[in-house]
């Protein structure tokens, strides 16, 4: 087989951010950009006698034409063995968990999560190691590091591969394996939830069900397990074809964009449960009738249920929350007397955790929660530990929930987004903040006095790295706090993100709307920040 040497020149913009590097469709459609920076991932991992990888991606537009560029990149690059989705697609937790599973050296997935797809919007590349999580730091610093001085790449001179025909191609010695998007993960989920239990509530009608595909990833899985499988009636699932484009939409499970479903929730029409996931289905949102149970909820009170999905009835390690994530599950982890982690935002930050079985359930206020199942949030799984719940406790969520809360207290919590932010006008917000810390320790403002007031760094207890520099936190004596960080995903601007949380140990007063108990935190923050007097907005552009 030919392979090309291909002269380039360096890109100065591809350093992967939160979660791998994400730019405009057409950023990446630029002549040898996606060459540029896959062969750099290649040229920057050790040699190893492992040649294979697992490739899929979540179907946005650009989806086919690169796992085509990547499949002959790797090829030149010595890879022999492929495991590919069909059509190109798999979710993120599946090509966690097909790394895992088939033990290749890694993994590509082609996704900006729940970014918008489309020629004018997003695209995303991100490479997973053999454990099955994403790429640590150490990794996409050689990768960025590589791809500043890169001159050339090597491309296989190969027709493009059948994407459409499970089953097996064989090019020489190299091997590729179409396979279904679906089968391994729903056998996965199968060995962790009661599906007999699952099944005699749901397709009895017993426990009815919504799910939200947003026209993303997620539809062809949801519709196979909680239709097919868990008989939960025809329809159930909605938005359930993956389209290119999304519909148009933001594949964001939150209450901005998965609006129609929470107006479905919060209506005479109702089901008992409903959720809905991101592009790439990692993340996930909760909603039960007349009630939405935020990310920070839905992690600590799957931690205090662990024991009733079969996969969790031995207990479990212990917890870790990234640290914006409200404190709700620090209360469940005291109370069961397990250890419990703050780490940096992304879920990069699990994977020494896990792997090393400190921890067994994680999760982030951005809608993500996982475990040590796979090394990525998931979605579904998160879905099916619910409805595993919810079958076992015969309760409604509102029940669960509020019954949660008057044991541990509640985190009333919520985020303000400042979207699209003149870059040096974000920053000079984040200096502006760094400038007032050293005082404010011991400072009241209206009913609260700072406790602490610092910029959070974290040393990872297994490798020792430090991550600095990971957001700005106020924490006032009564356990309430305010942070503030700029987010590493966005590819417009700069992201401003205030993550507000209140503690409420009373119960009389759980029934609050979130944005009337935070009213006094949110003029603080404006009054630390100057978001709005310096970018002149009058209010956020989401609140989550
Ligand atoms: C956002 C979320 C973060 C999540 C990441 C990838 O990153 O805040 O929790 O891990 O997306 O899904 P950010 O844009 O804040 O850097
Ligand atoms: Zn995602």
């Amino acid at each position: 087989m030919q392979i090309n040497t291909i002269q380039t020149q360096a890109y100065s913009d591809q350093k992967p951010g939160t979660s791998g590097l994400r730019k405009k469709v057409k950023v990446f459609q630029q002549d040898h950009y996606l060459e540029n920076f896959v062969q750099s991932i290649f040229s920057s991992l050790e040699e190893s006698d492992n040649k294979s990888l697992v490739i899929g991606g979540d179907g946005r537009y650009f989806n086919r034409e690169a796992t085509q560029i990547i499949v002959k990149i790797a090829v030149a690059n010595g890879f022999t063995d492929f495991i590919i989705g069909q059509d190109g697609l798999l979710s993120t937790p599946a090509v966690s968990h097909l790394i895992r599973k088939y033990k290749t050296l890694g993994g590509l997935i082609l996704s900006a999560s729940h970014n918008p797809g489309g020629p004018d919007e997003d695209f995303g590349i991100k490479y997973n190691i053999s454990s099955g999580g994403p790429a640590p730091e150490q990794y996409t610093d050689d990768f960025f590091a590589y791809s500043q001085t890169i001159s050339s790449y090597q491309i296989a001179e190969l027709d493009d591969i059948d994407l459409n025909t499970l089953g097996e191609q064989t090019i020489g010695n190299i091997n590729i394996r179409i396979i279904d998007p679906v089968d391994d993960y729903a056998e996965l989920m199968a060995s962790l939830f009661d599906f007999d239990l699952l099944k005699s509530v749901i397709s009895t009608g017993k426990l009815s069900l919504r799910f939200d595909a947003m026209h993303a990833i997620t539809g062809p899985y949801a519709s196979r397990i909680l239709e097919d499988i868990l008989g939960a009636p025809k329809g159930s699932v909605i938005n359930a074809i993956p389209l290119e484009d999304f519909g148009g939409h933001h594949p964001d499970p939150n209450l901005a964009h998965a609006k129609e479903l929470a107006e479905l929730m919060f209506s005479a029409d109702a089901t008992d449960f409903a959720a809905a996931s991101d592009g790439d289905g990692d993340r996930n949102m909760i909603l039960g009738n007349n009630i939405f149970v935020t990310p920070s909820d839905s992690l600590a009170i799957i931690a205090a249920n662990a024991q009733l999905a079969p996969g969790y009835a031995a207990g479990i390690s212990g917890v870790a929350r990234s640290m914006p994530t409200s404190q709700a599950v620090d209360r469940v982890a005291k109370a069961m007397n397990l250890p419990c982690f703050e780490t940096p935002t992304g879920w990069k930050f699990f994977g020494n955790l896990l792997d090393a079985d400190k921890i067994t359930l994680c999760g982030e206020e951005s809608f993500g929660t996982g475990s040590s199942h796979v090394r990525e949030k998931d979605g579904l799984w998160a879905v099916l530990f619910w409805l595993n719940i919810l079958a076992k406790k015969a309760q409604p969520v509102s029940q669960i929930v509020h019954e949660h809360w008057a044991k541990y207290g509640r985190d009333i919590y919520c985020r303000h987004d400042y979207e699209a932010v003149d870059t040096e006008i974000a920053n000079a917000i984040m200096d502006h903040l760094r400038s007032q810390l050293s005082a404010l320790a011991g400072q009241s403002f209206a009913s609260y006095t700072v406790d602490y007031a610092d910029e959070f760094s974290y040393t990872d207890p297994i490798d020792n790295s430090v991550s600095e520099q990971q957001g700005i936190r106020i924490g006032f004596t009564d356990g309430s706090r305010i942070i503030f960080r700029l987010s590493g995903t966005g590819t417009v601007g700069a992201t401003l993100r205030i993550y507000l949380e209140k503690y409420e140990a009373d119960a009389t007063k759980h029934a609050q709307d979130p944005q009337d108990a935070l009213a006094e935190l949110i003029e603080l923050a404006e009054q630390f920040c100057q978001v709005k007097q310096r970018t002149g907005r009058v209010e956020p552009t989401v609140i989550t």
